[in-house]
């Protein structure tokens, strides 16, 4: 048997102990925006810790950091002229709610039909627990040609907020020839998918106050202004009746798509029927005068992600509410700066808030979008998707955003190999995620002939 076979037998000869360990993963509650779950957060650390070090990392270490900790690993190769892949991953979770649409606990693993359901099953506990089983599972053929590091952050549903002064920090512990994140994913099943490009982020919340108290609706209605209506009238002058964003100056920066650039995305073949599937929605709304996949991945958006104002629990309670509160992203494309963004949808903002209200803006996180197809690597990781999968691999720009591709290119001059097994209806950041297992597994097989292809003469 070659290496690379070795290796696959040995996964599925070992298959039920490690999928027990993934399952263990996913039971730890590490939701990174919860003040309660940091014990959590350091379970989750210590769990991966442990285990990488359990298979044979002779270098493993917490490093702790204003909020959640980083775990760092390291598995040198015999071989002095190997090269060095950087594996990144995180091991946050996004929040639960609403944990009534949920069937099943979303911290109690279940398989249904093909699919594991659980909070971070897809994003991303399954796909850093695909990493280190082929880790696992190629150190079976012995020595490895490559020397692995991995870097697992507890922030990236947040932001990545510690971990740009962290990579800053180290750059010598993290120097490398390639980096795998596989935090991205597969634009369906059984369709081996490379990600070369991300959308980075501005966001933002806005709050409207009005009176010092929540007040009598009947007594004062009539006399002060509502936040919660300032507020609406506020959001509903982002947009522009075509579907663009109203903000002056938004899409300034932004080149015109090249002709080239519209048939490489169309390569992703996501249709209409898809998303309506998908989503649920009755129908497709967006910026005019672009094709679904390039609103996706190409174009700029800008969305409400939370509203908050007066009386929200069952029944009715007559009241002007005090203030009203937006959380508001926008996904930006490359050449939009994200702090120029915030400045130029601050100013547009105030400038059409009454002064009937106090309207106050903040940020919350700003990264950059990221485009590169060219990462090294790239050759040795479509190969080895080629092994597994029959169909060709599709190239994809994500409408999703992982901040630390971009720090990593600027901080460590390493574009990243953005891959990964999870697929557009897992439900990531929804209730019910999942993971499609058997697809899941192909990943597995696709690293370990991703990790062993360095050998190859
Ligand atoms: N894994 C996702 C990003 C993603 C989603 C990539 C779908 C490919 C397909 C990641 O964990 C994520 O959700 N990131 C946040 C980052 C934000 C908080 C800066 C996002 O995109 O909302
Ligand atoms: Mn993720």
């Amino acid at each position: 048997m070659t290496n690379v076979e070795n290796a696959i037998k040995y996964f599925y000869d070992n298959q039920n102990r490690m999928t027990d360990s993934y399952l263990d993963l996913v039971r730890i509650p590490s939701i990174s925006n919860d003040a309660d779950r940091r014990d959590d957060m350091v379970r989750a650390a210590n769990f991966l810790n442990d285990y990488l070090s359990k298979i044979g990392f002779e270098k493993t270490e917490i490093f702790p950091t204003v909020l959640h900790p980083i775990v760092f690993a390291e598995k040198k190769s015999a071989d002095p002229a190997a090269k060095t892949l950087l594996i990144y991953g995180h091991y946050d979770v996004q929040p639960v709610d609403p944990l009534n649409e949920w069937k099943s606990d979303p911290f109690e693993p279940e398989f249904r039909g093909e699919h594991l359901f659980g909070r971070g099953a897809s994003d991303m506990k399954g796909q850093v627990m695909a990493t280190i089983f082929a880790v696992e599972s190629a150190l079976q053929s012995g020595d490895l040609p490559i020397n692995i590091k991995f870097l697992i952050e507890g922030e990236e549903e947040i932001g990545s907020v510690s971990l740009e002064d962290f990579i800053k920090g180290h750059k010598d512990v993290l120097s490398c020839d390639m980096i795998l994140n596989p935090d991205a994913g597969m634009v369906g099943k059984d369709r081996p998918t490379l990600v070369y490009g991300l959308r980075g982020m501005t966001y933002f919340e806005v709050r409207v106050d009005g009176p010092k108290a929540d007040l009598h609706s009947g007594l004062w209605g009539g006399n002060v202004a509502n936040p919660a209506i300032v507020l609406s009238e506020i959001i509903a002058k982002l947009h522009n009746p075509d579907g663009s964003v109203a903000i002056p100056g938004f899409y300034d920066q932004i080149p015109a798509m090249t002709e080239e650039e519209r048939t490489r995305i169309a390569s992703n073949k996501l249709t209409e029927e898809d998303i309506l599937e998908i989503t649920g929605s009755p129908a497709l709304y967006g910026e005019e005068g672009f094709t679904p996949v390039e609103r996706q991945g190409a174009r700029p958006t800008l969305d409400v992600n939370g509203l908050y104002s007066g009386f929200i629990s069952e029944g009715a309670k007559t009241i002007i509410p005090a203030y009203a509160k937006a959380k508001i992203s926008c996904r930006l494309v490359p050449n939009q700066d994200p702090l120029e963004i915030f400045e130029l949808a601050k100013d547009y903002i105030l400038s059409i808030a009454p002064d009937t209200v106090r309207t106050t803006i903040f940020l919350h996180s700003a990264g950059p979008a990221y485009l590169a197809d060219d990462a090294p690597g790239v050759q040795n990781l479509v190969d080895a998707m080629a092994e597994v999968w029959d169909n060709p691999v599709t190239y994809k720009r994500e409408g999703g955003s992982i901040p630390v591709a971009t720090v990593m290119q600027r901080e460590l001059g390493v574009k990243s190999l953005l891959t990964g097994f999870g697929l557009p209806d897992d439900a990531i950041h929804s209730p019910n995620e999942r993971i499609n297992f058997p697809n899941w597994l192909k990943g597995i097989e696709a690293l370990i002939h991703f990790y062993l292809s360095f050998g190859k003469a």
